[in-house]
């Protein structure tokens, strides 16, 4: 049995209800979404569909009291945050940022940067965190049309106080946009009360569903002002050349991934009944244990914060004598622990922290990991310090 400590890429293994319930939509359910009659297959999709939605909006305190028609299905994070960048973003506005950033967000914005839109990245401290001065600072010079901001590092874990941010951007009368790809399902989030324009999750990470799933949750009144980045048909509106405005139509054209959201509504009911606060208390446990004694051994170069307040169990290092992508398959062939080394499509969060451009040995635990694989881990970087004392 895998040793899986690479969360942060994609959480694993998922709950059992996922798949059973992925597997009987395929062999039992099986009809596309509002592209049917009447039957009783197409009702149970449709409702399937709903259901996901009002309980993302319920997950994250969605608006108009849980109206799922601003919850839009992606196929990732990716792509939620291409939708809302591409679809709002125009030459001569001006787009502000934070130096901890995926290329999710980064690459978009630097293919825009081309077109004439100007991207102000505000620096990080060392662990990865923004200061709210500097934001706000930023904000009064730039006076930007927009906000995307990472919730917390793939790379090493650092949270960012996302309520002082949303209260700077409410202050300021800019729309909010949030990359959650690393705290949806982990961290509660509060959409309405911190009035996030729009919250970019995906489906596969901590909300602990399959791949291929992700979303937006809509703040109304920016949905209404953002384009369709893809156009098509919807199953609805079928008399109509042009795409329809209505959500959540105008930006789901094309077949959605339904046994994806049939796994992920497995998922999110999960986590509802075992109650977030649960399924997160266990891995952080586990990240302080790990902590506490990575900070311990003078060959491990830490990056990020050095406690577990205000971060989520991802950690990044380096080892004294190993590239970081040689002492991942070490400990993958001895040990078999699965981990990620390199640059965690995120080289500005790398800059930021020093890392760039060799990278970081990454480790991010999920809620099904044990003690023992925190020990064994453990272990297994005590051994390699022997060997490299020879
Ligand atoms: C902060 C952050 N943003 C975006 C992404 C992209 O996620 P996805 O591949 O699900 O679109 C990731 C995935 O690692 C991430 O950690």
């Amino acid at each position: 049995m895998a040793i899986y400590l690479n969360n942060a890429a994609t959480s694993w293994p998922k709950p059992k209800v996922v798949v059973e319930r992925m597997a009987d939509f395929i062999s039992r359910t099986g009809s596309n979404l509002a592209r049917g009659g009447a039957s009783s297959r197409d009702i149970e999709t449709l409702d399937l569909v709903t259901d996901c939605r009002v309980t993302l909006s319920r997950m994250f305190d969605g608006y108009l009291h849980q109206d799922p028609r601003y919850v839009t299905f992606t196929s990732n994070v990716t792509e939620a945050l291409n939708i809302v960048i591409k679809g709002f973003l125009k030459p001569g506005m001006t787009v502000l940022t934070s130096s901890m950033e995926h290329n999710a967000v980064i690459r978009p914005l630097r293919g825009l940067e081309k077109q004439g839109l100007k991207v102000v990245v505000v620096k990080c401290d060392i662990d990865g965190r923004m200061s709210e001065f500097a934001f706000e600072r930023e904000i009064n010079i730039h006076k930007p049309d927009l906000v995307v901001l990472n919730h917390a590092s793939n790379v090493c874990g650092t949270l960012q106080d996302l309520k002082a941010f949303c209260q700077i951007c409410d202050k300021n009368d800019v729309p909010l946009v949030v990359d959650a790809a690393q705290t949806a399902g982990s961290v509660p989030i509060s959409v309405s009360k911190n009035n996030i324009a729009a919250l970019c999750f995906t489906g596969h990470k901590g909300l602990l569903g399959p791949q291929g799933t992700g979303g937006i949750v809509w703040r109304p009144d920016f949905a209404d002002i953002v384009l369709p980045l893809i156009e098509g048909g919807t199953g609805s509106f079928s008399h109509q050349e042009v795409q329809p405005q209505k959500m959540p139509d105008k930006f789901e054209s094309g077949t959605p991934n339904l046994p994806g959201i049939a796994g992920l509504k497995a998922a999110l009911e999960w986590i509802e009944s075992e109650g977030m606060d649960k399924v997160t208390k266990k891995a952080d446990e586990l990240g302080k244990k790990l902590l506490k004694e990575l900070l311990r051994m003078e060959e491990v170069s830490l990056y990020g914060p050095k406690e577990m307040k205000n971060r989520l169990p991802i950690f990044a290092l380096n080892f004294r004598g190993w590239d970081n992508a040689e002492l991942a398959f070490e400990l993958y062939e001895k040990w078999g622990i699965e981990t990620r080394p390199g640059l965690h499509c995120a080289p500005l969060a790398h800059k930021t922290l020093g890392t760039f451009p060799q990278g970081s040995l990454r480790v991010s635990l999920g809620p099904f990991n044990t003690e023992g694989e925190i020990e064994l881990l453990i272990d297994a970087l005590s051994n390699l310090s022997k060997e490299n004392r020879g």
